[in-house]
């Protein structure tokens, strides 16, 4: 059985629809509930809850998704680690990010590094930027001021959408992917000049670009609300597309999937009512 962790946020409810899909049943696991799907069963679970770990009877397989708010590896995402291993789990996809083998401070990277000493098998799928960014942690900026603030200047990234991440997991999860770890990027690199221009003739709204230094960037995050050390990590995120190593090239999404990678364009277009006001 497999066992969906953040099965309410964007690349897990994507998984969720990908196995429901293929007839495929599984546990979908978040403090929340999920979304009823009738191939899940819903357990409750919280990383930081040893209680909750029960949640683990019968899965053989883990999707790990670590929530954004969990920075502290070793206390808050390890003992988890540890009881996939207790409860004999086999292989673990964990949903990591583009370059995290270069970048051992982040989280990613001591989660990776805690899975490769398990010893148990594992895929790790280093995405790119997520398209679905733009309609919910950029969604407000576009919405209310016609603006997107980022200190990427004209660096290009790789988007990738989450349902290609979420068909490639349940690839991993199936064992089709075994290779133990691979850059899940779309096949367009783009900058945000050309992004704000699919967002303005997909809502008829003049949102601009505003590509802002980096302590600019830093300080617009913290006036509209966002937690400082949130505002610190995403500034971490943003600042390397400046410097143009978010634009990489990633698995052959074509290969595994039988398509070619949703494009930014497909996304912005299925999503335009995030950015119109009510
Ligand atoms: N955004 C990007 O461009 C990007 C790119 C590459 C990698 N990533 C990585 O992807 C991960 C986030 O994935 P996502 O965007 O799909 O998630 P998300 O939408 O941010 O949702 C987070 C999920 O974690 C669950 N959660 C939160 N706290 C929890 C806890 N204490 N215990 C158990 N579950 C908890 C939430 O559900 P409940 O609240 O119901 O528990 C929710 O299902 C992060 O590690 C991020 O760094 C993001």
């Amino acid at each position: 059985m497999i066992l969906v962790t953040g099965a309410t946020g964007t690349v897990g409810s994507a998984l969720m629809e990908v196995l429901t899909k293929q007839n495929i049943r599984f546990i979908a696991a978040s403090r929340s509930a999920a979304r009823k799907y009738e191939a899940a069963e819903h357990r409750v679970f919280d990383f930081t809850d040893p209680a909750t770990y029960d949640a683990l009877r019968g899965a053989t397989r883990v999707f790990l998704v670590r929530p954004p708010r969990l920075s502290n590896v070793k206390r808050d995402i390890a003992p988890f680690l540890g009881a996939c291993k207790a409860a004999g789990v086999e292989k673990i996809v964990f949903l990591s990010v583009v370059g995290a083998e270069s970048l051992p401070i982040i989280p990613h990277a001591k989660i990776e590094k805690a899975i490769e000493r398990l010893g148990v098998e594992y895929t790790f799928l280093r995405a790119g930027f997520f398209m679905q960014n733009l309609s919910t942690t950029h969604a407000e900026e576009i919405r209310e001021r016609n603006e997107l603030v980022l200190p990427c200047g004209r660096g290009k990234t790789s988007f990738v959408h989450a349902r290609d991440i979420a068909e490639i997991a349940a690839a991993a999860l199936h064992g089709r992917l075994r290779e133990p770890a691979v850059t899940v990027v779309g096949d367009q690199a783009l900058d945000y000049y050309q992004t704000v221009k699919m967002l303005r003739a997909a809502t008829g709204r003049p949102v601009e670009y505003k590509p802002v230094s980096i302590p600019r960037f830093f300080w617009y995050r913290i006036r509209h609300g966002v937690p400082v050390r949130f505002a610190l990590v995403m500034t971490g995120l943003y600042v390397p597309t400046r410097f143009g190593k978010a634009e990489v090239r990633g698995v052959d999404i074509s290969g595994l999937l039988g398509r070619r990678p949703i494009r930014l364009e497909t996304f912005i277009e299925e999503s335009k009512q995030a950015w119109i006001p009510k």
